[in-house]
């Protein structure tokens, strides 16, 4: 028998950054550290939940209690968070910085340094949050976003076009939060139905901030 705020839920994270192979040596990819996730995974996991991480390619230990499935690129972490769903999902968390374009076709053999420019086509890559977003059993969906400017506007936004239940977002100006940094600060918005006031977190640690992350779930969820 398990106790806390998501006791007995199944969760979902994405986290991590994602990798687009160039070519059998290179890729495209970004800074995150999956900090944020892996600290969501714990929480949860102290929280009473059954919870697995999807994570991309981070050198973070797997926290106590945790399921873990690797994945590298966009288009695994989107295949895997789909068949992950097939065995039940209540809460699902995309903290994940997913590559918002893959290259349009991987060289098989390494690309040899010739002329003074090289052009590489990139297509956009799937969405992996509104994609199960819009799956019939859906689960209380949980979206991040980081921004330079007009924060709320645009957090509202993707609320809204990637039919989310609730989004955190945070300021990446900011060079004291994100990112690699062991502190965060968000406002977390809700679904307009929820009828709940967007909540500003207050600059702490990833684990104080995934904590009170779960609050503001298990408030929606009992709305
Ligand atoms: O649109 P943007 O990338 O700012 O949205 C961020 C949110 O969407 C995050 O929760 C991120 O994990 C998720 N996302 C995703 N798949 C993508 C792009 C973003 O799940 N391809």
């Amino acid at each position: 028998e398990k106790f806390g705020l998501l006791a007995g839920k199944q969760v979902m994270i994405t986290a991590g950054p994602t990798r687009e192979a160039i070519d059998p040596v290179r890729y495209i990819s970004n800074h995150s550290t999956g900090k944020m996730g892996f600290a969501l995974a714990a929480a949860c996991y102290a929280a009473g939940a059954n919870v697995t991480l999807i994570a991309g390619p981070v050198s973070l230990d797997t926290p106590n209690g945790v399921k873990r499935k690797n994945v590298s690129s966009a288009v695994q972490m989107l295949n895997e968070s789909m068949q992950m769903l097939e065995n039940g999902c209540d809460i699902f968390i995309a903290t994940a910085a997913v590559a918002d374009y893959r290259v349009a076709e991987v060289a098989e053999h390494k690309i040899k340094k010739a002329g003074d420019e090289l052009n590489v086509a990139l297509v956009k890559n799937p969405d992996i949050v509104a994609t199960i977003a819009q799956q019939e059993k859906r689960p209380f969906m949980v979206g991040f976003a980081a921004e330079t400017r007009n924060i709320e506007e645009y957090a509202a936004g993707k609320l809204v076009a990637k039919k989310l239940d609730m989004i955190a977002c945070n300021d990446v100006s900011r060079a004291d939060i994100g990112f690699a940094s062991d502190e965060n600060a968000m406002t977390v918005f809700f679904a307009e139905h929820y009828q709940l006031d967007k909540r500003d977190l207050e600059k702490a640690s990833k684990q104080e901030i995934a904590q009170q992350l779960i609050e503001a779930i298990h408030d929606a969820l009992h709305r």
